[in-house]
């Protein structure tokens, strides 16, 4: 069933107003809420001591209206009681600094007196509503993130490197400690990579950085265990931060998981332009349903204007329902909107919700409303179709990680290029899949791998049997440098994918920060012939690899830029240097073009089209996120869901912020 609703706080309003709280959730067509993930201190005012009754109330007054719940373990903020018992319950930021209480997600995912907490009051929850028959599911903590630097990490750091290396001489082989005279001869020796010892063995620090990524895995499975075990009717899932968060391997996160939920804010704070980019959210929907390849929720879609301190620029009229579309269009399973009611006080009496604080329907309720009467008509047919990529995008956390520790360039950053090259597709309205780079690549035509830094053996294989088997690859600048310990390895670059991309990287060239190179294209079926090249420029060497683009300035001018290489069926290409919006875009056509890929329908470029498959049934979304009214010529026949299932044909006129629905047939 498409589940469509909304996180709601009771604990923040008089029981008086539950009842119509409920009442007009359901007139929204609302069938399920997320409740108590920031109320330990309601259902555990003291230590040992537990109250449901009044979750019990909201709980059955919501049933009574046909909602069921989400109940969220509520420890990502714990109550002063927990928190005032010992110091080392804070967490330690790298600048040394212990947390101090105030605001949330501020615990040592190590500190076993949290472990212990945590399980108790999660485990009193599970058994409170195992059976419970409006309960439905689990969202464990909120959004976990943030490195621990504490010694009681350090010890656990400690203990998972001995695991990982089986013996000191091993690790300090994978570190080369040699340099600098940080050979260890004892465990207790290795620190944290704090910024007080300066900038670390980036061996070291990327271990640290996978383990504090594993530290919240495993506080995860801690509770996912006492789940699992008690309430083995319910999913779990947890509540993600799409592409942009940094300090967790996401696609490991999420093993443990029924499925992926996240979070996704247009307009906060902390983006106070008047236009907003949709191809980050695309990109961000598009790595949510990557980490296990199925679709997601979106735990928290935005209601209203997003701010803490400020107020974000408010959410303008058919945006709410155009975003929520959006997600929908890249696979999602369930709407959730965050939040119900704004709250009058507390850190977010500016994170807008459905309803204003004074909790009278308006126009953003309406818009809702509105978007929920289509859900009741569409949802069946939509939820569990799925969305097949002809593209696929490599993401590594590794390699993300290593860029956290040394970033390069000052001009570059792993997202943002990443981004970069992922734009150039979603604007030509093709399809892409976010995996990781050992997954299975054969349904897919073109994959890109934007900087993939650390490349195992076990990842060269995969991407040559790929590319053997027909498929086309490309890789971009600082690809293959590094080894899994963060070394860099002792082959030319791009180092064990040399062979497969045909070319030798001669020398590298970090640019100035304003300072530009240029490309010039030197093959005949290539669009444009001339770009500016940016912040980095390899200067490749071919080895069987045919030269599609040179160097203009300076001097390395006539030296190869990108390269082709047929290998097996297929094709690699070495793009040594990065640069404008338009680069990336004439390459991404070019690429898509030579490997056959068109879009489905041709559509101004404010549009954005989403297709997703219920068995052989093909469902397109039209989105316009521009504020005209647009023209898309229609090929093809097509019904359009939301209005009665018309029939569509000729010219379809798309009002300002306006979605279509159409389903081929
Ligand atoms: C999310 C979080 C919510 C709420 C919201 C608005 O990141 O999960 O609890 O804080 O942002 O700030």
């Amino acid at each position: 069933m498409f589940r469509f609703g909304v996180d709601y706080y009771p604990e923040h309003w008089s029981e008086a107003r539950w009842e119509e709280d409920a009442r007009l959730m359901a007139e929204a067509n609302f069938n399920v809420v997320r409740l108590a993930e920031f109320a330990w201190s309601k259902m555990e005012p003291e230590n040992g001591i537990f109250d449901f009754q009044w979750l019990d109330r909201a709980i059955d007054i919501l049933a009574l209206h046909d909602i069921k719940a989400i109940l969220g373990t509520p420890t990502a903020s714990p109550p002063p009681w927990l928190m005032s018992k010992q110091e080392d319950l804070f967490r330690v930021d790298q600048d040394g600094r212990r947390l101090t209480y105030g605001n949330r997600r501020e615990y040592c995912p190590n500190n076993s007196l949290y472990h212990d907490l945590s399980r108790r009051i999660v485990l009193k929850m599970a058994e409170h509503y195992h059976d419970h028959p409006a309960v439905i599911g689990w969202q464990i903590d909120n959004e976990f993130g943030d490195r621990c630097y504490c010694s009681i990490c350090r010890k656990a750091f400690q203990v998972w490197l001995c695991d990982r290396y089986g013996s000191l001489e091993e690790l300090n082989e994978q570190w080369g400690t040699a340099f600098w005279s940080h050979v260890y001869t004892d465990w207790s020796e290795i620190p944290t990579p704090l910024n007080t010892g300066g900038s670390p063995n980036p061996g070291l620090a990327l271990d640290f950085f996978r383990f504090a990524s594993d530290s919240y895995i495993n506080y995860q499975e801690m509770q996912i265990n006492v789940l699992r075990e008690m309430c083995p009717g319910h999913f779990i899932t947890h509540n993600l931060m799409g592409f942009h968060y940094k300090f967790l391997n996401y696609f490991e996160l999420a093993k443990d998981l029924d499925f992926v939920s996240w979070d996704i804010y247009w307009r906060t704070q902390w983006n106070m332009e008047a236009d907003v980019d949709p191809s980050w959210p695309a990109l961000g929907h598009d790595t949510m349903r990557g980490l296990k390849g199925k679709n997601f929720w979106v735990m928290e879609q935005q209601s209203g204007s997003g701010g803490w301190e400020l107020v974000s620029v408010s959410p303008r009229p058919g945006e709410l329902r155009l975003w929520a579309y959006q997600s929908i269009a890249h696979g999602a399973d369930a709407i959730i909107f965050f939040r119900w009611r704004t709250a009058r006080f507390g850190t977010e009496e500016y994170w807008h919700g459905v309803l204003d604080h004074h909790g009278e329907p308006g126009r953003r309720y309406e818009e809702i409303r509105r978007m929920g009467a289509e859900i009741n008509e569409i949802g069946q047919l939509i939820h569990g179709s799925q969305i097949q990529a002809p593209v696929a995008f490599l993401l590594s956390y590794d390699s993300r990680f290593a860029f956290q520790i040394q970033g390069n360039n000052p001009r570059f950053s792993y997202p943002e290029h990443f981004h970069d090259f992922y734009r150039a597709f979603y604007n030509q309205q093709v399809l892409v899949d976010i995996v990781t780079p050992i997954s299975d690549l054969s349904q897919y035509k073109l994959v890109v791998a934007p900087a993939l830094h650390i490349v195992t053996e076990e990842i060269a294989k995969n991407l040559e049997g790929f590319v053997r088997g027909g498929g086309v690859l490309v890789v971009t600048p600082r690809t293959g440098v590094k080894d899994e310990a963060n070394a860099v390895v002792d082959q030319p670059l791009p180092g064990l994918l040399a062979e497969l991309c045909g070319v030798k990287v001669e020398e590298y060239c970090s640019l100035p920060i304003d300072l530009d190179n240029g490309i010039q294209f030197s093959i005949n079926d290539f669009p444009s012939t001339s770009h500016p090249a940016e912040v980095w420029c390899d200067l490749l060497q071919p080895k069987g690899a045919k030269v599609i683009a040179r160097y203009t300035q300076d001097y390395f001018a006539g030296t190869p830029a990108i390269t082709l290489n047929d290998y097996g069926e297929g094709k690699a290409v070495y793009m040594g240097t990065m640069g404008k919006p338009t680069l990336f875009e004439t390459f991404a056509g070019w690429l898509l073009d030579k490997v056959g890929v068109k879009p489905t329908l041709l559509v101004p470029k404010e549009v954005e089209v989403g297709e997703r498959w219920q068995g052989d049934r093909r469902i397109i979304f039209l989105l316009n996120h521009s504020e005209a009214t647009q023209e898309i010529p229609i090929e093809g026949r097509y019904i359009d869901l939301l209005n009665e299932s018309t029939p569509v044909e000729g010219i379809l006129m798309i009002p300002p912020r306006g979605v279509f629905v159409l389903q081929e047939g």
